[in-house]
C-alpha cells in the first residue's frame, strides 16, 4: 500500500505545502501535484490531505504516486509521517464489490523521511490501517453473508492469523452461564447467537486485560417492534462496534504490543419468529439484575450487559471499553463528525483522551449525572431498557449499571460508523468508516 522510495520513475510526484491551497501542477517530464496543509498543519490534517492526494490521482488512470513528506516530517516528526502514511493508505480502500470490477491498483511511494525509522513506522501504521480495513470490509458485508456464525468464523480467522487465541461459546454455552439479557435477542432468529472471544497476551502473565466489547448485532430488524423501511436501511452495520474491536485486536496483535486484551463480541441477529422475545417481557442478565423489555429495538444494551458482564466475571478484566452503533438520538445530536461517549473513571477518561490526541478521531463526553437514572427505572424489573427521552444517555446508564466500580468507557458510534454520501473526511468513502479502531489501538498500546 506504501513502500519507501526506490527510485523507480513515478507518473506523479505529491509535494505537501504549509503555505498553498490543494492544486495541481505539471512541470517538465514528471507531474507534480502540490497539496496546500495551510499554516498550521496537524496530523489530521496531513492525513486528509494525503488522501485528497490519492483521491484526486487515483481516478486520472496514475499507475504509481511518489509522496514527498520531506515538509511534514520537518514540522511534525514521527507523527507526520504516520499520518501521512495512514491517509494515504487509508485513500486505497477498496470496497468488495458483488460484480466485476477491473482492479487499477496504485503503487505509493514515499521520500524523504528524513531520520525517522520509516520502515518501522510504516509497518505499524500499516497494520492499524489493516486492522481498519477487516472493520470496514466486514461492517459493509451484505446480512445474508454475514450471520453470526459467520461473523465468528471470520473474526476467528483473523485472529488465528495474527496468532490469538480465540474461542466461540455456543447458545447452549451461554444458556449455562446465565445470559439471558443476550439470549433474549438471540432467541429472535434462526441463525443461532455465539459469544466470540478473542485473546491477545502480549503483556506479562500477571497482568489482568482490558476489556473490548462489541455491539455484534448482525442485522437489527427492531425486532417486534419493527423499524421502518427508511431506518432499515443500513441495519446490517449493526455489528460494526465488534467489527471495531476485531480490527483493534488485529492491529495490536501484528503490532506485538506488549498489553495483554481480551475481547469479547456477542453476535446474534434481531430478527422476528415464533420464539422472539416480546415487549413487556422480563428477563435476567448474567448480573442477576432483571430487565424488562420496554422495546425490542432497544437490543444492543441487552447483549452488551451480559457481555459486560461476562467480562468482568470470567475474563476478568480490569477495566472495560464497550463499542457500539446504539441509538439513534447520539447519531442525531453529534452526526458523522465525533463519537459520543460515557465513561465512570476519571483517570481511564484522561487515557481515552490522550490516545485520541493521537489517532486524531474526535469525541464528545456525555453526562451521567444521577438524575438522568429515573429515565430507566421500571416498575416491575430492576431496569427498562427504554426511556422517554435522552435515548443516547439512558443506554450509557444502562450500560454503567453493569460495568459498576470497573473503570468503563461506552462509545456510540451510531452517527460515525458510516458514512453517508459525501463523507466529512477524505480518506472514508461511502459505507462503514472502521471509526474508533486506531483510537482503541494507541489506548491499549498507551497502557503498554
Ligand atoms: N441499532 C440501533 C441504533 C442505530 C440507529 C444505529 C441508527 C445506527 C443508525 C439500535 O438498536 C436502536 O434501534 N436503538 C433505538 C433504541 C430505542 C428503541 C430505545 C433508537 O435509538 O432509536
Ligand atoms: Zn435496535
Ligand atoms: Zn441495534
Amino acid at each position: 500500500m506504501l513502500n519507501i522510495w526506490n527510485q523507480e520513475p513515478t507518473d506523479w510526484r505529491v509535494d505537501f505545502s504549509s503555505a498553498s491551497a490543494l492544486s495541481l501542477r505539471t512541470e517538465g517530464p514528471g507531474r507534480v501535484l502540490t497539496v496546500g496543509l495551510g499554516d498550521t498543519p496537524t496530523p489530521e490534517i496531513l492525513r486528509q490531505a494525503a488522501a485528497k492526494a490519492i483521491r484526486t490521482l487515483h481516478p486520472l488512470g496514475t499507475e504509481s504516486v511518489l509522496l514527498d513528506a520531506s515538509v511534514p516530517v520537518r514540522t511534525l516528526g514521527a507523527p507526520g509521517l504516520s499520518a501521512l502514511a495512514s491517509g494515504a493508505m487509508l485513500a486505497q480502500y477498496a470496497r468488495k464489490v458483488y460484480k466485476e470490477k477491473p482492479e487499477r491498483p496504485l503503487r505509493v511511494y514515499v521520500t524523504g523521511t528524513g531520520d525517522l525509522d520509516a520502515p518501522a513506522l510504516l509497518r505499524e501504521t500499516g497494520n492499524v490501517v489493516q486492522g481498519i480495513f477487516l472493520a470496514r470490509d466486514l461492517t459493509n458485508c451484505p446480512p445474508n453473508l454475514l450471520t453470526p456464525e459467520d461473523l465468528a468464523r471470520e473474526a476467528v480467522s483473523a485472529a488465528r492469523s495474527v496468532g490469538m487465541e480465540t474461542q466461540v461459546l455456543s447458545a447452549q454455552a451461554c444458556r449455562e452461564l446465565g445470559m439471558g439479557a443476550f439470549l433474549a435477542v438471540g432467541s429472535s432468529s434462526a441463525h443461532a447467537p455465539c459469544l466470540i472471544i478473542l485473546r491477545y497476551r502480549g503483556g506479562s502473565p500477571e497482568e489482568k486485560p482490558l476489556g473490548l466489547v462489541g455491539k455484534g448485532v448482525c442485522f437489527d430488524s427492531g425486532g417486534y417492534c419493527l423499524k421502518g423501511k427508511a431506518s432499515l436501511v443500513n441495519q446490517k452495520g449493526d455489528m460494526a462496534g465488534g467489527a471495531t474491536v476485531c480490527g483493534a485486536m488485529v492491529a495490536l496483535a501484528a503490532n506485538r504490543v506488549p498489553v495483554n486484551v481480551t475481547a469479547l463480541i456477542p453476535a446474534v441477529e434481531n430478527r422476528i419468529s415464533p420464539d422472539s422475545f416480546l415487549p413487556g417481557d422480563v428477563i435476567t442478565s448474567m448480573s442477576g439484575k432483571t430487565i424488562e423489555v420496554g422495546n425490542t429495538d432497544a437490543e444492543g444494551r441487552l447483549i452488551l450487559a451480559d457481555a459486560i458482564t461476562y467480562a468482568i466475571q470470567v475474563e476478568k478484566v480490569d477495566s472495560v471499553v464497550d463499542v457500539a452503533t446504539l441509538t439513534g438520538s447520539m447519531s442525531r445530536m453529534l452526526g458523522q463528525v465525533a463519537t459520543g461517549y460515557f465513561c465512570n473513571d476519571e483517570a481511564f477518561n484522561a487515557r481515552l483522551l490522550a490516545a485520541a490526541e493521537r489517532s486524531g478521531e474526535l469525541f464528545w463526553r456525555c453526562p451521567t449525572f444521577p438524575e438522568y437514572r429515573k429515565l430507566i427505572e421500571s416498575p416491575v424489573a430492576d431496569l427498562v431498557n427504554t426511556a422517554d427521552s435522552c435515548g443516547a444517555i439512558a443506554a450509557g446508564l444502562f450500560l454503567e449499571e453493569f460495568a459498576g466500580t470497573t473503570p468503563w468507557i461506552h462509545l456510540d458510534i451510531a452517527g460515525t460508523a458510516h458514512a453517508r454520501s459525501r463523507p466529512i473526511r477524505e480518506y472514508w468513502e461511502k459505507g462503514a468508516t472502521g471509526v474508533c479502531v486506531s483510537t482503541l489501538y494507541e489506548l491499549c498500546r498507551g497502557q503498554a
